[in-house]
């Protein structure tokens, strides 16, 4: 294991990431660009979308205990200083290091958006009372037909306070989907600054990965 370690700090990260990792940062990436901009806050397909995030966050946390090395939350552990020393690198134009898993700045940013989906997942879970997409579907169509009893399962709102506290979990829902828009213009970003500064590209490896050919 620590030859593996070491041999792979000096060569960088992996030329193609794990299939949970790709398939876990993809179905994410679409699930909150969909959540975010395009479905319906509280519809039937926000919920499902929602659920299979959850389901996808669950998968990539246990799998940064469980997956192989580069995967695992101790190949790319949290540090401010690591990261600050890493941008001042990259600013400066010094030479970056090669990491064995995501850079420190990387790192950062991943472990913000972990936090952040986990806040989104919870709140929007809270919103709809822990109702499952189905239950949410069925109570829509309930309400559809004139059932009246089934709205406030459906909005979740549990009284006067509870519509008061009820509008404070919606803000926090919508400002932390919003923050993750912000989290992920400047991840792209930052994807493209450190592809030019490690002369590689790292998308390949989150895609299909890169060719051997390509002077590795
Ligand atoms: C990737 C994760 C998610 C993102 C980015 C996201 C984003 C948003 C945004 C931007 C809104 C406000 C949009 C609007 O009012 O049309 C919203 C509303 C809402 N979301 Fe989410 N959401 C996510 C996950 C979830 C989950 C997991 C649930 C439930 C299990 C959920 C339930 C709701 C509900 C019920 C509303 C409506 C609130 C209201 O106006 O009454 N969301 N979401
Ligand atoms: C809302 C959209 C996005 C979110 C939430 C997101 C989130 C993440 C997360 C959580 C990781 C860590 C992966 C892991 O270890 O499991 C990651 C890595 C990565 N993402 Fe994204 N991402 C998004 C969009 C994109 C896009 C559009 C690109 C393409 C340019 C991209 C390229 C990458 C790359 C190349 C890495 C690996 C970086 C490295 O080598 O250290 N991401 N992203």
């Amino acid at each position: 294991m620590k030859t593996d370690m070491a041999s792979r700090a000096r060569t960088g990260p992996p030329d193609l990431w794990d299939p949970v990792v790709r398939i876990t940062h993809w179905g994410l990436a679409v699930i909150v660009i969909l959540n975010a901009l395009i479905t319906d806050g509280g519809s039937t397909l926000h919920v499902w979308l929602g659920w299979i995030g959850m389901a996808l966050l669950l998968l990539r946390l246990v799998w940064g205990l469980l997956g192989p090395v580069e995967a695992r939350f101790s190949a790319f552990p949290p540090g401010l200083r690591q990261a600050v020393s890493h941008l001042r690198a990259l600013a400066t134009g010094r030479r970056v290091g090669h990491y064995p898993s995501h850079n420190p700045a990387g790192a950062l940013m991943i472990y913000a958006f972990w936090a952040s989906l986990a806040v989104v997942t919870c709140t929007g879970l809270v919103l709809t009372g822990g109702a499952t997409p189905m239950q949410v579907a069925a109570d829509k169509a309930a309400v559809a037909s004139g059932d009246w009893s089934a709205l406030a399962r459906e909005e979740a709102d549990g009284g006067e306070d509870g519509g008061a506290f009820r509008k404070q979990v919606e803000e926090v829902h919508e400002l932390v989907a919003d923050l993750i828009l912000i989290l992920a213009v400047l991840h792209v970003a930052g994807v493209a600054v450190e592809s030019r500064a490690m002369r590689r590209n790292l998308v390949a490896p989150m895609l299909a990965g890169l060719r051997r050919s390509r002077g590795k």
